[in-house]
């Protein structure tokens, strides 16, 4: 792709992004929309998959980790015949009925395609499967899942005393349990929930603060089941369920949308509406951090499609004011901390985000990512073991050549912070933008004015 703004070339086996920002700067603006949610995205597939009948999705994410998901089912027999149509279809096999697939099943770089379909496969009678990814994904940790379901008894093998993919799962019919997670983690509840489906009797979850509820929402559409008290942070599922197919309409991601409310709200001149935005209360937190620090965001056109809220959401520059955020509304913007981290250096007073260790075992260590690649463009953000201090208060940054980690998000981030540097800004291996975000670079030079 060549544009007057962004230029991306090939190295070896990786791409290059080079933001090149004019004197005079650039603006934000124009009425976009963002591809498909993502946790929405793999919960259609696994669920169409697993469910009678033929399940229809529209707005499907085709970025790389739903395609990992997609490519799992259809090696364990579930028909996925495109996901290029404006309506995927998925022939569910029904609950119990995936077969044993032929090889190793590999989630590429997906820890929802490995941790949520972990428990499908650990409860699934008779059946062997052996499952892997990439580099990042395996030093990423699956103990915390294969903890709750050997509690049912599950029997599963792994690297480092079962903590670790490739890991080996042989299927079994597994006992109801009552799991206490220690941490606030989608993954983990929604991979104890699906292997309740298949479990004889009640399955509980019960996190210490509410994580996205993706999961139960859609399991309950696809009639589920399920008992949920938000209020405790408990979700029950009894099983054995019975699944049936369902329509599902995926809303925007608002973990995509958040590079572009905050490029926006840091960008003088600028303004953007995003249509289509999910905007679930347990995906919000983004929203609340920019409006605790005065960003300029208004919600549009609410309504509810396939049981989640969906809103358009306008935003305008302004002066952004530092904040602390800490507690319940993290795991609500887990996803959102690197590009909070950027609008932050360019707020007036500090920012200090805490109990946020958990991005430390993301697609890459966001925290030290974040910390170490925003400094190099000028910033002087400190590391903290669970958060990040940012001293905000900068007009400009300064280009320079910097690194994604591989990881999606930090690559996204670190394009915007671009675009308030002075010159010539480098991101290497930009490429990983593609888990999350295909088009990311084409709409960026859409709406950019300059
Ligand atoms: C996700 C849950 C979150 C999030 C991830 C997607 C999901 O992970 O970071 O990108 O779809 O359930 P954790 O559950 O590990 O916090």
């Amino acid at each position: 792709m060549t544009g007057s703004l962004l230029h991306l070339t090939s190295s070896h086996s990786h791409q290059q992004l080079v933001v090149t920002v004019p004197p005079d700067g650039v603006a934000l603006t124009g009425k976009i929309q963002v591809p498909g949610d993502k946790s929405i995205s793999h919960r259609a597939l696994m669920l169409g998959a697993i469910s009678e009948g033929e399940t229809r999705i529209q707005g499907l994410l085709l970025g790389e980790d739903p395609r990992s998901t997609a490519k799992c089912f259809q090696a364990m027999g579930v028909e996925i015949p495109s996901l290029e149509d404006e309506w995927v279809t998925v022939q569910g096999v029904g609950l119990g009925n995936l077969q044993e697939p032929a090889d190793v099943l590999n989630v590429g770089n997906s820890g929802t395609t490995l941790r949520l379909m972990i428990g499908m496969l650990a409860s699934h009678p008779n059946r062997f499967f052996t499952v892997t990814g990439d580099d990042s994904l395996r030093s990423r940790p699956m103990g915390r899942v294969i903890k709750p379901l050997m509690q049912m008894g599950a029997h599963i093998w792994g690297r480092q005393e079962n903590t670790l993919a490739p890991l080996a799962v042989q299927g079994q019919a597994l006992k109801p349990t009552h799991y206490n997670s220690p941490i606030a983690s989608a993954q983990v509840k929604s991979c104890v929930l699906l292997a309740g489906l298949l479990t004889d009797g009640p399955t509980t979850v019960t996190e210490p603060s509410l994580s996205r509820d993706h999961s139960e929402r859609m399991l309950q559409a696809f009639g589920a089941d399920l008992t949920v008290d938000q209020t405790a942070c408990t979700v029950t599922v009894n099983g054995p369920a019975n699944l049936t197919a369902q329509t599902v309409i995926v809303p925007g991601d608002i973990s995509s949308a958040a590079f572009w409310l905050v490029a926006a709200a840091i960008t003088p001149g600028s303004e953007l509406v995003i249509e289509n935005v999910g905007v679930n209360p347990t995906r919000t937190g983004i929203l609340e951090a920019l409006q605790a620090m005065n960003a300029d965001i208004t919600f549009e056109n609410e309504r509810l499609v396939t049981g989640e809220p969906v809103a358009d959401l306008r935003v305008r520059y302004g002066q952004l004011q530092g904040a602390t955020f800490s507690g319940d509304i993290i795991p609500r913007m887990i996803d959102e901390i690197p590009i909070l981290a950027v609008a932050a250096l360019f707020a007036k007073g500090q920012t200090v985000i805490k109990d946020a260790a958990e991005l430390r075992v993301k697609e890459s260590d966001r925290l030290t990512a974040m910390a170490t690649e925003l400094n190099r463009l000028g910033a002087n953000v400190t590391e903290r073991a669970d958060g990040l201090e940012i001293p905000g208060g900068l007009s400009t940054l300064t280009g320079t050549t910097v690194d994604s980690f591989t990881d999606h998000r930090v690559s996204m981030s670190l394009t915007i912070a671009a675009l308030r540097a002075q010159g010539v800004t480098t991101i290497q291996r930009a490429e990983a933008a593609a888990i999350s975000y295909p088009t990311f670079f084409e709409t960026l030079e859409q709406i950019c004015t300059h």
